[in-house]
């Protein structure tokens, strides 16, 4: 399997001629996936980058995954009509220009501050729906308003009868299209790299927290850090939990329970249940 995995191609000899990607702010020369994760790397700290593309344990299943769909090809075929190309079909019944959508990410307030709303201002710019996360760190409300998006909203099993309800009825509210139901997360993964940057359930190593600092375009475009700041303030984490409990906040005490808590998954459940989220 592995070399459907090897960096290297036919154009280079033991590395030669060094190639780089494209990591600069200029994003229309972002050739690639690969140029905007590079450039992503260079921005965002290490236990940011641990959350976003780190696998459970030793990450045998995210590897088997990758080779899985390397081997997913093209078939050409040659001497067709090419001229009426076209990806447009249906989704739901709608038109869509492409068989796609963005798939639901929690926590985007760690990438960047409003990144739900930027992801559905992206999809909606393309005619594609956009699936927000049970976890987002926007409220559902904010990302309803941009105008011609086909809003998704995602729910999780866990949680209770009670939020989910409770969700729906607020997607509903708001215009979602459509329930995205995720049946594969029962409990979190147990994600060993992002528990190496912690010391503790709620706290970050004093060396994250160093690289966290020698970030600070990152911190600069990112609210996470400061509201979490604000949530912190009011309290140690195990009275943010009880107030958590008090609220009936059951889907942050789950978060919590696994070890991914974080400032987006509190404001996440706050907004659950109804309540503004907190600035
Ligand atoms: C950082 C990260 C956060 C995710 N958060 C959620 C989530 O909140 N809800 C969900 O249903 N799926 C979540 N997923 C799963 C994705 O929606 C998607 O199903 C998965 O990444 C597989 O697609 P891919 O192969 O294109 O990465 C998350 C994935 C990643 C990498």
């Amino acid at each position: 399997m592995a070399k459907f995995l090897s960096p290297y191609s036919v154009a280079q000899l033991d590395g030669s001629p060094r190639r780089d990607y494209y990591t600069g702010a200029n994003l229309d020369r972002a050739l690639s996936i690969a140029d905007l994760r590079a450039r992503s790397h260079k921005l965002m700290p290490r236990f940011v980058l641990e959350y976003l593309e780190a696998g459970a344990e030793d990450e045998t299943t995210l590897n088997r995954e990758r080779a899985a769909f390397e081997q997913w090809l093209f078939l050409p075929r040659t001497l067709v009509d090419v001229s009426g190309r076209t990806l447009s079909t249906n989704l739901l019944g709608r038109p869509t220009p492409m068989p796609a959508a963005i798939a639901p990410t929690g926590l985007n307030g760690l990438f960047r501050h409003r990144a739900d709303v930027a992801l559905a201002q992206g999809a909606a710019s393309v005619g594609i729906p956009f699936i927000q996360s049970a976890m987002s760190t926007d409220p559902m409300e904010a990302v309803s308003k941009v105008s011609g998006l086909r809003h998704w909203w995602q729910v999780y099993v866990f949680g209770g009868e009670e939020i989910w309800q409770e969700l729906a009825d607020r997607a509903e509210k708001v215009g979602c299209e459509a329930l995205v139901l995720t049946t594969n997360a029962q409990i979190f993964g147990n994600r060993d790299w992002d528990r190496r940057t912690r010391t503790s359930r709620t706290m970050l190593s004093v060396s994250t927290m160093i690289d966290a600092a020698l970030h600070p375009r990152w911190w600069m475009t990112t609210a996470a850090l400061r509201k979490c700041d604000r949530l912190c303030a009011k309290g140690s984490s195990g009275l943010l939990r009880q107030r958590l409990l008090d609220q009936g906040q059951y889907a942050a005490i789950a978060v919590m329970e696994d070890g991914r808590t974080d400032s987006g998954a509190m404001e996440a459940a706050v907004f659950h249940k109804g309540h503004p989220a907190p600035r």
